[in-house]
């Protein structure tokens, strides 16, 4: 596998029609090498077992030898903006405190007591120590022991025995990430391309606009995985095929922490075809998708449908968010560029404000996961960064839609939530214990599944 290597021969079956690539030509500007080039692997057919999802025992191996031992995004570093900040992130009844120090960076420890064990802290907040609420002990920022109350009685304690185990941390994107594995390679190392690729759209100097969370009633890679392919918008989002490509998708995979999908808006589906719109249409559409209004007569002009958005799309990013937008290819602007980290973060490439998922399992349960959903906005060069917005947890009964700080998205995640309990239920009902992934559209999905194998040796 080499990026950029596959030439004229797939080595999988490909959609009939136009590929992404070539949608990519047709665009205004030249796209940026990360777009223009692909990245696939044969990593095989073979079935992937249901149990995966549903054995309490598998999710006993994850909590054992995966969880531990990967790079999380725990927050985002304006969460932590001052000295004393700290957020608590939780994974599988393991939880690590993430804290600015005094000196400014960002330090992360296990998040108990090391007297007889209580969290140390439950919420965010700001504190110049952090005192335990049993019986008083207390850490500076830096780890290391502040106080015992009668200390003479805890003679046979040597304070430099009592600093706060520390949890690897690290940077990218304005994200910080934990590991608590101390031999863990470096996150630079565990990102392979994201750096690189995301060099251009620097999510580093966005903000977090919207961050909204739900428990979804399955297994935390059932939901992750119906966010890694655009296979399922034909049965299950049938109202954008005619403006979304969802069969031309590019599916690229690369070492063994990174995959992505590109996917097309402003371009009809395959599925639709003769029965495509035409460009004028395709405009209207993705307008009322975007919930802009109507085009205005003329706006497609001799121009396809991606000119016509792409240029819309500048302008008005520009008005909105400042800087130049020249040069900016259609696709940077309308496409879904989702990357995926592994295990549980994927946050999307472009100019377009970029959505961020993650998903984890919800305490112990197997059956159990809260999904986030985070919108990024460009901060104004001409006015101070916004303060980051905090987590909205909706309700069981509450419906994505209902929030409004996730215009037409919400809609959209409700249709895929429609489907995730009963996928659970299904998997496990299943009498063939096998889940079969299509050779290419879903090859991220695999590609996860092979990296996850490594994690857990089976
Ligand atoms: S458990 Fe923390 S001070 Fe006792
Ligand atoms: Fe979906």
């Amino acid at each position: 596998m080499s990026e950029g290597s596959r030439g004229g021969n797939p080595s999988r079956a490909r959609c009939p029609g136009g590929s992404y690539q070539e949608l990519l030509r047709s665009d205004t500007y030249r796209a940026p090498s990360a777009l223009a080039s692909e990245s696939e692997r044969d990593l095989g057919t073979r079935p992937v077992p249901a149990s995966r999802y549903t054995s309490p025992e598998y999710f006993e191996l994850e909590r054992e030898r995966l969880w531990p031992r990967v790079w999380q995004v725990a927050c985002r570093e304006e969460e932590i903006p001052a000295a004393g900040d700290y957020v608590v992130y939780d994974i599988v009844g393991r939880s690590v405190l993430v804290v600015r120090g005094e000196d400014g960076g960002i330090r992360a420890f296990h998040n108990s007591c090391l007297h007889r064990g209580r969290r140390l802290a439950t919420e965010p907040g700001n504190g110049r120590a952090f005192r335990c609420g049993f019986h008083g002990w207390t850490w500076n920022l830096d780890g290391s022991i502040r106080s015992i109350p009668c200390r003479w009685d805890f003679a046979h304690l040597r304070d430099e025995h009592l600093t706060l185990p520390a949890v690897r941390t690290g940077t990218w994107g304005g994200f910080v990430f934990i590991n608590m594995d101390p031999g863990a390679m470096p996150l630079e190392e565990y990102l392979e391309v994201l750096p690189a690729h995301f060099g251009r759209w620097r999510l580093e100097d966005c903000y977090k606009a919207a961050h909204v969370a739900k428990e979804i009633r399955c297994n935390w890679k059932v939901a992750m995985e119906a966010f890694m392919e655009s296979y399922h918008v034909v049965a299950t989002h049938p109202q954008i095929l005619p403006v979304f490509a969802d069969a031309s998708a590019q599916y690229d995979v690369y070492g063994d922490h990174v995959n992505r999908n590109l996917a097309a808006f402003g371009s009809p589906s395959p599925h639709l075809g003769e029965s495509a719109p035409g460009d004028a249409d395709v405009v209207t559409g993705m307008l009322s998708l975007m919930g802009r209004g109507r085009a205005r007569p003329g706006d497609a002009g001799n121009q396809g449908a991606r000119s016509v958005l792409g240029a819309m799309n500048r302008r008005s990013f520009a008005r909105a968010f400042g800087g130049d937008y020249d040069g900016v290819t259609d696709a940077e602007t309308l496409d879904a560029i989702v990357y995926n980290v592994f295990p549980n973060f994927s946050p999307w490439g472009g100019f377009a404000p970029n959505i961020v998922y993650r998903w984890r399992p919800v305490a112990l349960a197997v059956d159990s996961c809260l999904m986030e959903v985070m919108i990024l906005k460009r901060c104004r060069a001409d006015r101070s960064r916004p303060a980051p917005v905090p987590m909205r947890l909706l309700g069981p009964d509450e419906p994505w839609s209902t929030a409004e700080e996730l215009p037409v998205l919400g809609a959209v995640i409700d249709q895929d939530m429609s489907n995730l309990p009963h996928v659970q239920e299904g998997l496990l009902a299943s009498r063939s214990g096998d889940v079969h992934l299509g050779a290419y559209q879903e090859a991220r999905i695999r590609h996860f599944h092979c990296t996850l194998e490594k994690y857990l040796g089976s």
